[in-house]
């Protein structure tokens, strides 16, 4: 998979680079690159940003920054890209990130994501560059670089040879094998600690056994999480 990140502040994905699983699949042919958008602004002084229409704080990203970076990778107007390959600019209002967007861009073969910054994107950068609009979160965060490397680093771990152990990928919450459902528990030793003991049933060497009480903490977290607020337990517990 090959992931070009377009933003302002290219360092920030030096250290995702070096984490081991994405180390792990760019060691195999897949790789990240960053493109500061800086570089090929058609404005003088490096300017990326206007004052917005209409009035209010802050800057906005501008359209025709966006369009001349995206025109000097790719070669091609940036209208028709978005046909060729998922352009998802990151966006507190867009489509969740959940396993199921992640398992569907662990898929595909190029992404370009788009980090913005100050009061976000012109409009038009999504209506008419964008493919998609992803958030990780009803918050905001200073810049769409944190919400780049998470979005990374959850699809780029389910690549082939990203984990130490495949099997890792395999039982782990939300996927297939767990009914979509959170994880169970996990526990290790000491087998007791300050009187918290680990249930008998790990212990036991029962593979049946440990497998049933497995699904059934991992359902019983699941029927937790879809509760309302109120009536729920913290979801991890
Ligand atoms: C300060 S935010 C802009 C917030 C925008 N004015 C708003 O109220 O929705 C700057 C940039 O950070 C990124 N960003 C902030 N929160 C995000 C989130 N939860 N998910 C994805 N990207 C986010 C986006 O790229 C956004 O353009």
């Amino acid at each position: 998979m090959n992931v070009d990140i377009f933003t302002l502040f290219p360092e920030w994905f030096e250290w995702l680079s070096a984490q081991r699983h994405i180390a792990n699949v760019t060691a195999t042919g897949s790789r990240i690159e960053c493109v500061n958008f800086r570089e090929h602004t058609p404005l003088g002084a490096g300017q990326v940003d206007d004052t917005p229409f209409g009035g209010g704080a802050g800057m906005v990203l501008r359209v025709d920054v966006l369009d001349s970076a995206l025109r000097a990778r790719y070669g091609v107007d940036p209208v028709e890209l978005r046909a060729a390959r998922r352009v998802i600019a990151l966006a507190p209002g867009g489509r969740l990130l959940d396993d199921g967007l992640v398992d569907e861009l662990a898929s595909e073969p190029e992404l370009t994501l788009l980090c913005g910054r100050y009061e976000g994107f012109d409009e038009r950068i999504i209506e008419h560059f964008a493919s998609d609009v992803v958030s990780i979160g009803r918050y905001v965060l200073s810049g769409g670089e944190l919400a780049a490397m998470v979005l990374c680093d959850a699809v780029m771990r389910k690549l082939p040879g990203a984990l130490g152990d495949e099997r890792s990928a395999e039982e782990e919450s939300f996927s297939a094998a767990l009914d979509g459902n959170p994880e169970y528990p996990h526990y290790t030793r000491p087998a007791e600690y300050r009187g918290w003991r680990v249930p008998e049933v790990l212990l036991s060497g029962h593979h049946e056994r440990i497998e049933q009480w497995r699904r059934e903490r991992s359902s019983e977290r699941g029927a937790r999480r879809s509760l309302p607020p109120d009536e729920s337990v913290p979801p991890t517990r």
